[in-house]
């Protein structure tokens, strides 16, 4: 294979660390690795400290860092003039979702759920804004008192944009015009925009609500709004505090005037955040479809053409979808309104090789006779986007393997995405792009666009053990780069691609692959090294370069998962009896060098 300009570079030239089971985080040889913001660490103005009993209420919550830290961007401090400062700036991450024998002390399984557990775990999710700089030490810091920190959580207020602006379908006790919801939940993987602001994406919002009627609508139904109960059973609290009846979307619910049918329709979207100005209230941009949004990645925004962005659906035979903006493209006008009007499209991977994007969209010709020949109505485009899943089902798209993060390549424009895993697809499912069943290891897949509505793909890499064949790249995973359940992923400045994964269960006991690790491919030679390791538990996910490639922030999610609540299988960073904490990594090579090298 060639040798690409990465490698030659110096690139790739660490020795690969092996697989290992330690409550740590591993890195090569020359590098160093030190938890940075862990969960609790006060961020706003005069926050608590954090106590390390998980005796912090929800009001010190809501000033402190969140908890399962997921997708994340540096934006250095002077983007906004243009410029690359690689010592300071915005660190900006999702928090995903918490686990309520971490962070509270004591939880008793028992039933209605106290408010002030619930108000505590809606705070522990959301976005954290941290203003960091690096120290004359070469130590980074969060810079306390800044006018950037800034916590958005469950329950902050935000503006609903778009064709579903409005809409019956969003109003809401709270907007009863449609326009306003409050709250992001389950944030999992982010983008961000040509015009520097930060994209939040609500991936298993349908979780937390339920809707006990026995005809729930299709707008809930599609995206698996729970029948019984939530999974964390905040509507059981409204006993004690009435705004969580949101939570419960039965349209009889146990008040006479509850009536909260409409709040799950107004998750499930795609939200921008400005760090630059903290006082904005965050934007859910209903044209980019509803459903389990895994992250959005954008190609590269070219002056004079539409802004083009892909985002993946992570549920079981679930698909990857494009949007294409109305406005084109042009640095001197960019901004949100570029996202609010444009075209959703869902992919058709052909067996041959070739694809598809497949408009979802009310005024196409082809979706109109697809869906009166499958005898669905949509009464307007906000009708398509609510059932996002719905209309790409109709158009005839390709059910996937659980689709997770994308990654644009910053000079070839080919696009990668994971497919985690999918180990409910059988023989008779099988298709090229999905080619194995009960696929437990997970592939990654990659395409290059020929039009706006065309494009050629193959696979990229089969996940698994040592030995592990693709084919069509004559290429063999070994012992240096066997992994399984690919998830986050993403190109640096120098065209290296990072692979993070997500094994949970048996896949972590016991067998090859040890903790969850992250990798470090050259596409180009298809050569991939193993360049972490993470702690006991956890997922690592979450990965950014300042631009000068010399100081990397990672994220270790949730360690310690499925321990507690008295003895912790991992106490990853605190130590000693301490409960495990997650918490951004940050990592630097010694003699200062480019990382990857
Ligand atoms: Fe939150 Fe699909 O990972
Ligand atoms: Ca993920
Ligand atoms: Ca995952
Ligand atoms: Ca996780």
């Amino acid at each position: 294979a060639a040798v690409s300009a990465a490698v030659q570079k110096g690139l790739l030239g660490f020795e690969a660390i092996s697989t290992n089971r330690f409550d740590t985080v591993t890195v090569p040889a020359g590098y160093s690795a030190k938890p940075f913001l862990p969960w609790g660490t006060p961020l706003l103005p005069n926050a608590a400290a954090y106590k390390g009993d998980g005796s912090n209420t929800a009001a010190e919550q809501a000033m402190q860092i969140g908890s399962h830290h997921d997708g994340m961007h540096f934006f250095p401090i002077d983007l906004k003039q243009g410029g690359q400062n690689s010592e300071e700036g915005l660190l900006v991450m999702n928090h995903e979702y918490c686990d309520p024998k971490i962070l509270h002390g004591a939880v008793e399984e028992i039933l209605p759920r106290p408010a002030s557990q619930v108000h505590k775990e809606l705070a522990a999710h959301g976005v954290s804004v941290a203003h960091i700089k690096k120290q004359p030490d070469g130590q980074w810091q969060l810079v306390q008192e800044s006018q950037y920190n800034r916590r958005i959580t469950g329950m902050t207020p935000m503006e609903l944009t778009g064709p579903v602006r409005g809409n019956a379908k969003v109003q809401t006790q709270y907007s009863p015009e449609g326009i306003a919801t409050r709250g992001t939940l389950n944030n999992c993987a982010h983008g961000v925009t040509p015009w520097g602001t930060y994209l939040t994406c609500e991936e298993n919002w349908a979780l937390l609500f339920v809707n006990r009627d026995t005809r729930m609508p299709r707008e809930h139904r599609r995206y698996s709004v729970s029948e019984e109960h939530s999974i964390m059973y905040w509507e059981t609290a409204a006993r004690e505090d009435a705004v969580l009846q949101r939570f419960d979307a039965s349209s009889i619910a146990d008040s006479a005037t509850a009536d909260f049918r409409n709040e799950p329709n107004t998750f499930g979207w795609i939200v921008e955040i400005d760090p630059f100005n903290p006082q904005s209230m965050p934007v859910k941009h209903t044209a980019m479809g509803r459903f389990a949004h895994e992250g959005i990645i954008f190609a590269k925004a070219e002056v004079g053409k539409p802004l083009v962005a892909y985002s993946g659906d992570d549920s079981r035979f679930e698909y990857i979808y494009k949007f294409v903006s109305a406005e084109l493209y042009d640095p001197a006008t960019a901004g949100p309104h570029l996202l609010d009007s444009g075209t959703l499209y869902a992919a058709r991977f052909n067996d041959d090789g070739s694809g598809e994007w497949l408009p979802l969209d009310i005024n196409s010709a082809d979706f109109k006779a697809k869906a009166a020949a499958a005898k669905v109505e949509f009464t307007d485009q906000a009708d398509v986007l609510l059932n996002t899943r719905l209309a790409a089902d109709i158009a005839g798209a390709t059910k996937m393997d659980r689709p997770e993060w994308g990654a644009v390549h910053p000079e070839t424009g080919e696009v990668y995405f994971t497919l985690t895993n999918n180990s409910q697809r059988h023989n008779s499912q099988l298709n090229p792009a999905n080619p194995r069943s009960n696929n437990t290891q997970g592939h990654i897949i990659r395409w290059r666009e020929a039009s706006i509505t065309r494009f050629d793909w193959d696979i990229f890499l089969l996940s698994g053990e040592a030995y592990t064949y693709t084919p069509h790249h004559q290429f063999m995973l070994t012992e240096e780069n066997h992994h399984a359940s690919p998830d986050g992923l993403w190109f640096d400045p120098n065209g290296l691609l990072w692979i993070q994964t997500d094994m949970s269960g048996g896949q972590l006991r016991e067998g090859t692959f040890g903790n969850n690790q992250m990798l470090v491919a050259d596409v180009g030679s298809h050569q991939i090294k193993r360049f972490l390791v993470g702690p006991i538990g956890c997922e690592v996910t979450g990965v950014v370069m300042t631009p000068d490639c010399r100081t990397m922030f990672v994220n270790i999610q949730h360690p310690g998962e499925g321990s507690g609540p008295y003895s912790f299988s991992s106490t990853w960073p605190d130590r000693g009896t301490r409960r495990p904490r997650s918490a951004t990594v940050v990592i630097t090579k010694d003699d200062g060098g480019l990382i990857g090298s």
